[in-house]
């Protein structure tokens, strides 16, 4: 790459390998966490070696930590304090030695050991009695729509009592980074140790995960299991030396070849406005997805964490996460407006010339308007819309409403030239014609309906008539449907069909 102006953008979906990297997948578990090789792609497509790359809603950190593996000084910034435990938890595997961990590790089993055997075979009085001795956390009140009102509801008192005793033997050790990364292992212990843990039907008991981030919200399970407190944290000990020994290893290649290694890292917890007052035009290139409306209130499902942690954020900032709805009950005009405001304090921050990525998704045509248009007012040209498809998250929703739940995402890519201008919105656009063409010059008898949406709204857009595209997730399936296609319930794509509603077999799905 030779020049941030001569950088011709990435014209392709990349297929996402969500279990690649060691370092991101099986070491924390966190929301709607993006595939690392993407993220790489995109960092060294756009940017440089000793660039400054931020993402500002950065979550479990996996843009700032391939910036700082690539090369570059990575910046995280997140309001959850969850999701910045979990960044600098990766990035400081990258310190002390695997021999310290193991160590640690092997000083927690020994420690814990009998006392978690004795909680194991403890009858109901005995429990009471060392519950009545162990460190617990607040019992907090929890958000409305949990199946239990406090806090210590959401464990049996075996998975409470033990995760207390593994806490406070990783507490006690006294290596800085073992410490630490021992503790990033008991954080994904947690959430594994309580009962909004659900089994995955016919597969063994371990497996499965937390309804926090399938149904995100506090769901408990009608029959809670009890997996056994060491094993599992000492599989999450595990990911966490794996984890570490990528991190070297990657670093130790750097270190042998090209320039060697200097990476940086930065971190910070503030609203995306805030940072932008903080950071100048400092930043080289950012790429981010920020919070899609109303499906998942962060802070709030993360209490299980930040309590226990000793984390939990303020009031004043909880009223400044960039949600719908959730606890705070935040109305959705606040959310769009701000949607707009923190997407051109994105574009503030970005040195003229630079690159901005934002990963998006929803129904709601207004809120890819707010983005579109704060990128326009203040500077920043849309130079590719990638629709990212067939990658699906599963979540429990989708698996109900296939049609009807958007999947998948769209990667909006803008150019920093500084030239303003004041968007045209308001023209005329027939939704149908776009959608027959769109189908028509599809080479493919397959098609996801995400990379259909998708391409309707940059259409619009483009012909100044995004306020024109009004069509609700019924319309926008009958109308396909009109077209001779139907839903793969199986493969969640259309395909079309011959005029006996049969599906023509065909090349390749979009
Ligand atoms: C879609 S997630 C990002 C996930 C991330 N891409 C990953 O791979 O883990 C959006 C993030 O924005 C954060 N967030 C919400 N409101 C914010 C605000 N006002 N300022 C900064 N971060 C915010 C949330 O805590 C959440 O972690």
């Amino acid at each position: 790459m030779t020049s941030k102006l001569s950088i011709t953008p990435i014209d392709k979906p990349i297929a996402a390998n969500r279990q690649a990297a060691k370092r991101h997948f099986g070491v924390h578990p966190y929301f709607t966490r993006r595939p690392a090789n993407l993220v790489r792609e995109y960092i060294l497509h756009y940017s440089k070696e000793g660039d400054r790359v931020l993402d500002p809603f950065g979550g479990s950190g996996v843009t700032a930590i391939e910036a700082f593996l690539e090369n570059r000084v990575g910046i995280q910034n997140d309001i959850n304090p969850l999701a910045n435990f979990i960044a600098q938890g990766i990035v400081d595997l990258s310190k002390g030695s695997l021999n310290d961990y193991r160590a640690a590790l092997e000083l927690i089993r020994k420690n814990s050991e009998e006392r978690l055997s004795e909680v194991n075979s403890a009858d109901e009085v005995r429990l009471q009695e060392i519950r009545n001795a162990v460190n617990l956390p607040d019992n907090v009140q929890l958000p409305s729509n949990s199946d239990v009102p406090y806090y210590h509801d959401l464990f049996t008192p075996r998975q409470l009592i033990s995760l207390s005793i593994l806490k406070d033997e990783v507490d006690r050790i006294e290596n800085r980074y073992a410490k630490q990364g021992m503790l990033l292992a008991w954080s994904a212990t947690l959430a594994k140790l309580n009962k909004t843990f659900l089994s995955a039907n016919g597969r063994a008991k371990s497996r499965g995960g937390s309804s926090i981030f399938s149904i995100y919200r506090y769901k408990v399970a009608k029959d809670p299991v009890e997996l056994p407190p060491w094993h599992t944290f000492y599989e999450r000990a595990l990911n966490i030396l794996e984890a570490k020994r990528e991190i070297d290893s990657v670093m130790e290649l750097k270190k042998r070849t090209g320039k060697g290694w200097h990476g940086g890292f930065e971190m910070h917890s503030l609203d995306v406005e805030e940072l932008s007052s903080k950071m100048g035009n400092s930043v080289d290139y950012i790429f981010t997805d920020p919070p899609y409306g109303g499906h998942i209130s962060y802070i709030d499902l993360s209490i299980l964490w930040n309590s226990w942690l000793g984390i939990s954020p303020s009031l004043e900032t909880r009223r400044k996460e960039l949600i719908v709805g959730g606890e705070l009950r935040i109305p959705e005009e606040v959310y769009v407006k701000r949607l707009a405001d923190c997407i051109k304090a994105c574009v503030r921050m970005l040195k003229k010339n630079g690159w901005l990525s934002i990963v998006f998704q929803h129904w709601n045509i207004d809120y890819f308007k707010a983005i579109l248009s704060a990128c326009a007012e203040d500077g920043a040209e849309l130079r590719a819309a990638i629709p990212q498809v067939g990658d699906t998250i599963w979540s429990m929703h989708k698996k109900k409403n296939k049609q009807s739940v958007l999947a998948g995402e769209l990667i909006l890519t803008f150019f920093k030239s500084g030239a303003a201008l004041r968007p045209i919105t308001h023209r005329k656009f027939d939704v149908h014609a776009a959608m027959r063409e769109i189908l028509s010059l599809n080479d493919s008898n397959r098609m996801h309906g995400e990379y259909l949406f998708n391409r309707l709204v940059i259409e619009a857009w483009k012909n100044s008539a995004i306020d024109s595209l009004n069509i609700s997730p019924e319309e926008f399936i009958n109308q396909v449907e009109s077209y001779g296609w139907r839903y793969d319930d199986r493969n969640h794509y259309w395909i079309k069909a011959d005029d006996n509603g049969l599906p023509l077999l065909g090349s390749d799905k979009r």
